[in-house]
């Protein structure tokens, strides 16, 4: 029986890296029969280590898969040259283009995370290895791939994923194209899952983005998913590391009508966050991951204190409107197709 087959509700708790998914966050998952993640993305090895520690339950781990393009330097250099005037502004002197490990520290990570043995491991950014994937059966830990297109979907099948995590352009955070510079699948959510079943794809389909009702659940079920995975139903949630900047901007989000953007100008590859005076004012920024995103850290950190979200790194999905306080528990319940 596969984990899937295994859960009391049909809805798990999407990864979230940046602070959102924290070890209570998926421990309080698996207590409530769902199944929760511990986001290993983009945390240094040491933090990952000491959140691995925290895990109780059946979880699981999601990481990214090492970047193999580097963005052009000139693109760089011309991106510093643009935060130079803000940054004066801020008096944080000049910008500054900073050392970037683009391996996600994958090896080290993937290493520990088999021998923690969660129930699963998710691979973003791309596939596991063949070598990588016969470790986890040989583990007995389920292998997911996160795919935005059928293509993808049909290869992440044939090379040996347990399940796939199908996500639509709805979704909240970046999206899980496989590289940096490719314009991402811009098909519904529903589309894309009525694609990928019709691309012959048989694996268990898990369905991401924009999902945040217990109708949007029931939708996306009936059209193929064995489960969905939502993220940003719970950033506002007891249990998630949510920034307190973060937590402002969404609940003041219903009442401002703030509304959401997917764009290269978060972070230099496509990601879904709150649309922003930077967003607006630089729509087409060349595929620069992950340097926009330290490059533009000390504006962030100086202006969201003082209540100005110019430059806020808010990453949240089109069903923004529909995020409700409460805990785990709570929110999972209003969730349940089955009450
Ligand atoms: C703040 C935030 C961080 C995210 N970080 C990750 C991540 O580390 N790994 C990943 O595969 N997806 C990540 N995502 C995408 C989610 O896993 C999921 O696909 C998405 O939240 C689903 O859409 P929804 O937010 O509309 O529910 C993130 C999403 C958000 C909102």
């Amino acid at each position: 029986m596969g984990i899937l087959d295994s859960l009391s509700l049909p809805v798990i708790i999407a990864p979230m890296a940046g602070g959102p998914s924290t070890p209570a966050l998926a421990n309080a998952a698996a207590e409530a029969g769902s199944l929760g993640f511990l986001a290993g993305g983009t945390m240094g090895v040491d933090q990952f280590r000491s959140e691995l520690v925290q895990l109780r339950g059946r979880v699981a781990i999601n990481l990214f898969r090492p970047q193999e393009q580097e963005p052009k330097p000139s693109d760089v250099d011309e991106l510093a040259g643009l935060l130079t005037q803000p940054f004066r502004e801020f008096k944080l002197g000049e910008p500054r283009v900073p050392m970037v490990d683009l391996s996600n520290g994958w090896e080290e990570k993937f290493r520990l995370a088999v021998a923690a043995r969660p129930a699963v491991i998710s691979c973003t950014f791309g596939l596991f290895t063949a070598d990588e994937f016969a470790t986890l059966k040989h583990a007995g830990i389920e292998a997911w791939v996160t795919v935005t297109n059928p293509e993808d979907a049909r290869r992440a099948e044939q090379a040996g994923a347990d399940a796939l995590v199908v996500q639509g352009p709805e979704a909240g955070g970046h999206r899980s194209s496989w590289t940096i510079a490719e314009e991402p699948d811009v098909r519904s959510l529903d589309d894309l899952l009525q694609a990928v079943v019709a691309a012959g794809v048989r694996a268990p389909l898990v369905a991401a983005g924009g999902v945040a009702t217990r109708a949007d659940v029931v939708r996306v079920l009936s059209l193929g998913a064995t489960a969905v995975a939502c993220g940003s139903a719970f950033l506002l949630c007891d249990e998630a590391g949510t920034s307190p900047t973060n937590r402002d901007i969404l609940r003041s989000a219903p009442d401002m009508g703030l509304t959401t953007v997917s764009s290269r100008s978060f972070s230099g590859r496509y990601a879904r966050g709150v649309e922003t005076r930077f967003v607006r004012e630089h729509e087409s920024l060349p595929p620069v991951y992950p340097y926009l995103n330290h490059l533009i850290a000390p504006l962030r950190a100086a202006t969201g204190p003082l209540g100005n979200w110019d430059y806020a790194y808010c990453l949240v999905g089109t069903g923004i409107g529909n995020i409700n306080d409460g805990t785990v528990k709570h929110i999972l319940k209003a969730l349940n197709p089955s009450g």
